[in-house]
């Protein structure tokens, strides 16, 4: 118990010693250290007393937040700053005569690394600032915190927009020494956060940091690896464009009579120009890669233009006049539309008349069994009956009949396809 208290005094003791120690100098040391250190230093020489030798730079990058990435500029911007440790030979004192562990020293005043941002998207500048203070410990070591908003170029592939991931570069280099003059090194950690604040649209999913001696100077790359949230632009854009889509089908459910039918496939035209517009807004103007989304309106362009065209023609059939006799080709489709549809007209029961119907009706309709059956073995063909009840409304209708499934059918073929191609990469 004794020995508990005693240990506590010591270590209080000890404690208020140290206090005493580093804080117990006044500004006239203060000045004259400053002074005398700075009397006989040229802030333009590499501060190694063996010039022969490569200084080395510990450096790590510290990110408060990603503040945008720009698909349309290739750009990202970053606020953060950089760690930059090293020891400086000249500057040192004596720490127990002086009381002083650290001062701060002005950047101007010492010599400091001339790093700049080697994809630097805007400006091509000295990394912190004349206003800056930089920590010296009184063994040399220098810590300085350039502070800045990184703008940096970066290759964006939009090929699966808006369900990519990017990756970002921010190189950082010397600008001037090489390699065996200034050396970069990494610290740990190569990249930190400080009070980051996570970004709307990117989801930050991993980070690395890898050095590059292509060149005299060694740089330093630090590699963020970007994902895009996908939510608002599934709920703003792909289920607008997939639904439109649907509908871009349903041109052929409108009776040729109602009048309606140019008027809705032009405003589904519209429709997707107006989206491939906001798509390409949106996206970089680079031939290097294209979007499935672009691909996918420009496809659905295509059938809105096809629909358009069809729909046009089939007005024009519609509206013939009924002297005109009916082909051989109409004819069959619209015998083929009336089956596949399971259609007949009032009180011709021939249309009811197939092999498989007459199997399958129940034994209660015996007459019309039988009536059917005899007719086969006759082989008379059923169609001679209808003839004379086919018109030009009955081919529009069939063709309303064909095109409605066959555009549903590329619809969701196309729509599949895309999707899962963009999903299984
Ligand atoms: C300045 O540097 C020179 C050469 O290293 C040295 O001879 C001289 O004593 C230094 N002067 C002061 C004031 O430290
Ligand atoms: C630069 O630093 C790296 C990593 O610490 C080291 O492997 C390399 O030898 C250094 N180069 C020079 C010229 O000092």
């Amino acid at each position: 118990m004794i020995s508990l208290g005693l240990q506590c005094l010591g270590l209080l003791l000890f404690a208020s010693v140290a206090l005493a120690t580093h804080l117990n100098y006044d500004i006239s040391t203060y000045r004259t250290t400053m002074t005398s250190l700075l009397s006989n230093y040229s802030s333009k020489v590499r501060p190694i007393v063996n010039q022969g030798q490569s200084l080395q730079l510990q450096l790590s990058l510290w990110i408060a937040g990603i503040n945008e990435v720009s698909t349309t500029d290739s750009m990202m911007t970053t606020t953060g700053y950089l760690y930059v440790r090293w020891k400086d030979e000249l500057l040192n004192w004596d720490s127990t005569a002086t009381g002083m562990f650290w001062m701060q020293f002005n950047q101007k005043d010492i010599w400091v690394p001339d790093i700049v941002l080697k994809n630097g998207f805007t400006d091509f500048k000295m990394m912190g600032g004349d206003f800056y203070y930089l920590y010296v410990y009184n063994d040399g070591w220098v810590d300085w915190y350039p502070y800045k908003v990184f703008e940096t170029s970066c290759e964006l592939d939009v090929t699966y927009y808006p369900f990519d991931s990017q990756k970002c570069d921010i190189i950082v280099k010397s600008w001037s020494y090489s390699r065996w003059e200034v050396n970069f090194t990494f610290n740990d950690p190569q990249i930190g956060f400080y009070e980051f604040v996570p970004n709307h649209v990117w989801h930050l999913e991993s980070y690395d940091a890898e050095t590059d001696y292509t060149n005299s100077q060694t740089d330093l790359k630090f590699t963020l690896h970007l994902k895009r949230k996908t939510k608002y632009f599934i709920a703003n854009l792909i289920l607008p464009i997939i639904l439109v889509g649907v509908l871009n089908t349903f041109v052929f459910m409108i009776p040729a009579d109602a009048g309606e039918k140019m008027g809705f496939s032009v405003t589904i035209f519209l429709t997707f120009a107006v989206f491939l517009t906001i798509v390409s807004g949106e996206l970089p103007k680079t031939s290097d890669s294209i979007s499935i989304l672009s691909i996918y309106l420009i496809i659905e362009l295509i059938i809105s233009i096809s629909s358009i065209m069809l729909s046009a023609v089939q007005l024009r059939i519609h509206h013939r006049k009924p002297t005109i006799e009916i082909g051989e080709c109409f004819r069959f489709l619209v015998r083929a539309g009336r089956r596949l549809r399971c259609e007949g007209r009032k009180n011709d029961k021939s249309m009811k008349c197939f092999p498989n119907s007459c199997l399958n009706k129940p034994r209660i309709h015996e007459i019309e069994v039988i009536d059917c059956e005899s007719r086969m073995k006759m082989n008379r063909p059923v169609e001679d009956e209808q003839e004379e009840e086919m018109d030009w409304g009955d081919v529009s209708s069939a063709i309303d009949f064909f095109a409605f499934i066959f555009l549903l059918c590329v619809q969701v073929f196309v729509t599949s396809v895309m999707f899962i191609y963009a999903a299984a990469r």
